[in-house]
């Protein structure tokens, strides 16, 4: 399958048409950013990582059951996925207290919950994604009824799998952020991405950060915390 025009550059991907009208073609870069594009770097082999590790997970939730828009890996950095109108909610999972969920009820990070929380956001870059609830997505016509419990179902799912991928490699799933589209028939599939971009990743042993974090937060050892996930997940 052949790149035809870009039709679209977004922070961290690039996408592609085909000849093929369902189907496109993503291509992962190595630009990283934070804080809604504020903040802006390079993560030298992140396009890589982040491409192989997401189709490697997105392999095994599709055995599980979980529907994905993931085709073909084509390339060290390009992927043929299923061409989707995505719901524009940012699907947010967590387990343990970190991030914007810290801050914004005032708790430390690291208090494990007895069972994970979900959020949504709206995903509008102009509002900087603003915190939503399901009345809220439903009244701005984003999904329908049916569309955000089949995503609510989904997400637990993705969690309690990813939970169990993680932690066969010696890491705690903290929390992530999923998107889903619509193919043509409207079934929804989960799409974008599973990267340490999207989820936070920490050592179960030395509580090490693994993730996107070390960009956001300059903690150093980016690339080195990406490689070792890539190494531990898939052997290399
Ligand atoms: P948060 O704590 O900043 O709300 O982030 C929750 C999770 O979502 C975390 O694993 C990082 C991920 N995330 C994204 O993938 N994209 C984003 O734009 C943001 C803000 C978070």
């Amino acid at each position: 399958m052949e790149k035809r025009e870009q039709l679209y550059e977004g922070k961290a991907k690039k996408v592609f048409a085909t000849d093929d009208p369902e189907k496109l073609i993503v291509s992962y870069k190595d630009d990283a950013t934070a804080f809604n594009g504020e903040k802006k770097g390079t993560i030298h082999g992140k396009g890589v990582i982040n491409n192989r590790m997401s189709n490697h997970l997105m392999r095994r939730l599709e055995k599980e059951g979980v529907p994905t828009h993931y085709v073909e890996e084509l390339s060290g950095t390009d992927t043929v996925v299923k061409k989707v109108n995505i719901v524009p909610l940012e699907v947010i999972i967590r387990n343990i207290s970190a991030g914007s969920f810290a801050k914004r009820y005032g708790v430390e990070e690291g208090i494990v919950f007895d069972a994970p929380t979900i959020e949504f956001s709206y995903k509008n870059d102009d509002l900087g994604d603003p915190l939503i609830n399901s009345y809220h997505a439903l009244a701005l016509k984003l999904a329908t009824r049916e569309e955000i419990e089949t995503i609510k179902t989904y997400a637990f799912k993705v969690n309690d799998l990813l939970k169990g991928f993680m932690k066969e490699i010696g890491i705690d799933l903290v929390d992530f952020k999923l998107e889903f589209g619509r193919l043509s028939d409207g079934t929804i599939v989960l799409a974008d991405e599973i990267s340490p971009d999207t989820c936070r990743l920490w050592d179960e042993k030395t509580h090490e950060k693994l993730d996107k974090d070390r960009f956001r937060r300059d903690l150093g050892g980016v690339e080195d915390a990406y490689q070792e996930v890539m190494k531990r997940l898939m052997g290399e």
